[in-house]
């Protein structure tokens, strides 16, 4: 039997080239050597969102697209709608009982993110506990491999912590799942201020068209210390050079500008324009793709119904051996 991956994104809005290197493109590439689980993870874009439910909504189909788009292929890859699937919610429970508070408040993922909405002051049950409703997610269909950003490391060892305990207590039914890291996990912004990211106004998104695409490159953060272009440049920490490195195939011509820019050779105009010509050829086909997609809405929704179905089908499976494993399988025999 193929082993299994599951990972996703909260539909809050659309995904971007960050999200493409830190998770897609390694998505892309083993759904055909893995089973492959995608989750739209509106229950936790809910945590934070919860006032603004319309939000949530407006991007579960939006996200649908993007995964066609970057090439998911829905015929092998099944694509779940989390809210759908109310087994994850159950085991979430179960699962908060074999994690601490204090456990929960050291992952300094969620330190980052409470202080980025400046909610430090008000943390919810809900927002603090999502890592467990994650656990949940990853451990529903019993996943071996969860391809994410870096950011989500402390996700996935909380997971591994989880489980093990579940195992240790219980019955050994979960496998300690893995991350699976990319080595440009990390992609710059725009503005080389942090990570990529919506919130921060730094992002180039799957979607956007090649004269948005061309107005972001062309006005990029480059080398604030080269005020020529005939000064000798820094190819280190220049998120343009970040972005040639991730995009641009033509690696002999993206060493040469290198080499130039370093010596004080080429211009920055010169660097962004060749960036911008890559940049449009790789979106190229994830935008084709994705308006082939949105030319047929009926079958986004039937694709995320057909999906939702065959993860609620393992799920039920998972909760019957919870249960058992648990001993609170007090009806075996009877649909209650
Ligand atoms: N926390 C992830 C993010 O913010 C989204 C997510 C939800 C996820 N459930 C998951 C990722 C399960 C991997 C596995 O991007």
């Amino acid at each position: 039997m193929k082993k299994r991956i599951l990972t996703g994104d909260r539909p809050t809005g659309p995904l971007h080239l960050g999200h493409y290197v830190g998770s897609l493109a390694n998505r892309v590439r083993l759904q055909h050597e893995y089973e492959t689980f995608i989750l739209i993870a509106d229950v936790q874009a809910l945590t934070d969102n919860y006032a603004n439910p319309d939000k949530v909504r407006d991007n579960v189909r939006e996200l649908a697209l993007d995964y066609l788009g970057v090439g998911l292929d829905p015929a092998i890859s099944t694509i779940v709608v989390q809210s759908l699937v109310p087994e994850i919610a159950e085991l979430t429970v179960f699962y908060s009982n074999l994690v601490t508070i204090a456990r929960l408040e050291r992952n300094p993922t969620i330190k980052t993110e409470l202080a980025e909405r400046q909610m430090e002051d008000n943390v919810t049950y809900g927002f603090l506990g999502y890592p467990v409703s994650q656990a949940a997610d990853i451990s529903f269909v019993k996943a071996h491999l969860v391809p994410v950003g870096e950011d989500q490391l402390p996700h996935i060892e909380l997971t591994r912590d989880i489980v093990g305990r579940f195992n240790r207590t219980y019955r050994e039914i979960f496998p300690e799942p893995e991350a699976l890291i990319s080595p440009f996990s990390r992609l710059p912004g725009t503005d080389n201020q942090g990570k990529m990211s919506k919130s921060l106004n730094n992002a180039i998104f799957l979607s956007d068209d090649p004269e948005t695409v061309r107005k972001r490159i062309m006005s990029m953060y480059t080398d604030p210390t080269r005020l020529r272009a005939t000064d000798p440049g820094h190819v280190e920490g220049n998120p343009v050079f970040a972005y040639h490195d991730a995009f641009n195939p033509d690696t002999a011509r993206v060493a040469e500008m290198k080499e130039l820019y370093r010596q004080g050779g080429i211009g920055d105009v010169q660097v962004k324009k060749e960036l911008v010509g890559a940049v449009n050829a790789f979106l190229d086909p994830i935008r084709d793709r994705r308006q082939a997609a949105a030319q047929h809405m009926d079958r986004i929704d039937e694709m995320l119904i057909a999906g939702t179905r065959a993860a609620r089908a393992i799920a039920r499976e998972t909760m019957r051996e919870v249960r058992e494993a648990m001993h609170i399988n007090y009806f075996p025999n009877v649909d209650v």
